[in-house]
């Protein structure tokens, strides 16, 4: 190009040509190398970014004269600490021995009096202390009282296992219900069970009919069942309480039971409230006549829940999930209408859902561009979630084993290969389905 249009310059244009040539070629000096640099920049970019930074030295500067170390304890900086105050306050308070209110004599009058039950040995008769109104204190709650004259000086929680406690699930889980492929029509089924009468309870009262209590998942091991309980989690403003099955199979007699009964008392304390028993099976198990009743204690635990189940009421806004992959083996009181009302099954999914998950799962992982997922989807038929977010950690292990940045088509399809084909001896689906 460049040589013919010297050609065709070197025939007409002889001239222009000429004093081409003669033009020297000029060499960027400083200011254009100034502009070039600042080419782009807005004309205050460079003054704000330096009075960010002072800011930001400043900032660290407060810090670190106030006494923070960069930490989100909580604590108020030393500066302000108050040691001798707290230690006489302390001091001053002394220690509360805790007590049972099992009657109160003449209530809502002046001279109300109340009777109380100090450690199973002793029984008082006592007035309240200064810093208790009569309206806070209830007939068979726990309270402290002071060591000379047992007066009630504050009302306690009720009593519940800490291991209890610790099952509340506070820190909402990330996922949503977007990481969920397929399983539209449960989401949909679940939702309904679950937000509908927490948010709208008038609509069921107007109606006169109970929202279903409970819901049992099943399906296959993988299908999602805990993953959508997880999104249930994140989404409700409720407080969500996740128990494990085998949790509740205890050493001794009479303690799962218990914990179950701890449970619901907790449960009840809140304003709404989602119970999950992941791995119901543990302690559902139909009831058997074996003679020698080894299993009686985990039968105790099942049918404590049974009872609780039909205990509170059902526009208390308790709701009950429960997750099995058994759900031949469950006892029918468990699942009978009235207790558990909806049972909602998950099965493989079907080739939209297989993609989704697919997408879902390769979201995060640095793939090539234009791989087949609707491909992908339909080499592996009868796969469930787990085994598909299995073939992209595949995938990704082959990419990782050849050093390569991202993943190809062609690592999925060996993965799949590897994970689909492969593992098809430990598949659980077909299982499932000659018991189900
Ligand atoms: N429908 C799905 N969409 C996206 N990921 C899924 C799906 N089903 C299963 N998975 C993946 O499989 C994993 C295991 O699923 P999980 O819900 O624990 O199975 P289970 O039904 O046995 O409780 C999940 O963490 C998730 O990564
Ligand atoms: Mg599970």
């Amino acid at each position: 190009m460049v040589s013919k249009e010297k050609e065709k310059n070197d025939e007409t244009k002889k001239d222009a040509d000429d004093q081409e040539k003669d033009k020297p070629i000029q060499v960027l000096d400083e200011e254009d190398i100034e502009l070039l640099k600042s080419y782009n920049l807005g004309p205050y970019t460079v003054r704000i970014k330096t009075a960010e930074d002072d800011i930001t030295k400043i900032a660290k500067n407060v810090d670190k004269l106030k006494g923070i170390k960069e930490s989100d304890t909580g604590l108020a900086p030393p500066s302000v600490w108050d040691l001798v105050g707290d230690r006489q306050m302390m001091q001053s308070e002394q220690a509360l021995q805790v007590a049972r209110c099992t009657k109160i004599i003449a209530p809502n009058t002046e001279d109300a009096k109340y009777l109380i039950n100090l450690r199973q040995i002793a029984k008082y008769v006592v007035a309240l202390g200064d810093r208790v109104a009569p309206t806070d204190i209830e007939e068979g709650m726990r309270v402290g009282v002071d060591r000379t004259k047992y007066q009630i000086q504050i009302p306690l929680p009720p009593k519940i296992d800490p291991s209890v406690t610790m099952m509340t699930v506070e820190e909402k889980p990330d996922v949503t219900y977007d990481d969920v492929g397929g399983c539209k029509e449960q989401i949909e089924k679940l939702k309904e069970v679950v937000e509908l009468p927490l948010l709208h309870s008038g609509r069921f009262v107007k109606l006169g009919i109970d929202p279903p209590k409970g819901v049992l998942l099943y399906g296959p091991p993988g299908t999602g069942k805990t993953l959508l309980a997880r999104a249930v989690a994140n989404r409700t403003d409720a407080c969500f309480i996740r128990v494990i099955g085998s949790e509740l199979v205890q050493k001794y007699v009479g303690e799962g039971a218990r914990m179950v009964r701890e449970l619901f008392q907790m449960a009840r304390t809140k304003k709404a409230c989602i119970i999950f028993f992941d791995e119901i099976d543990a302690i559902g198990g139909a009831r058997v006549d074996d003679g020698a009743g080894g299993d009686n204690e985990v039968q105790r635990t099942m049918l404590q829940i049974v009872s609780e189940l039909d205990g509170f009421d059902a526009r208390g806004n308790i709701k009950v999930l429960m997750a099995t992959n058994r759900p031949d083996t469950l006892d029918p009181a468990l699942t009978r209408p009235g207790r558990l009302d909806r049972k909602i099954e998950f099965l493989p999914p079907d080739i939209e859902g297989r993609r989704k998950i697919f997408e879902i799962h390769a979201r995060s992982i640095n793939c090539a561009k234009g791989i087949r997922w609707e491909l992908l989807a339909r080499l592996c038929p009868n796969s469930t979630g787990a085994e598909i977010r299995s073939v992209c950690t595949e995938a990704g292990m082959f990419a990782i084993r050849q050093r390569r940045k991202a993943v190809t088509e062609k690592d999925m399809l060996d993965a799949i290969n590897k994970v689909i084909k492969g593992f098809a001896k430990f598949s659980s689906t077909a299982k499932y389905m000659v018991y189900n």
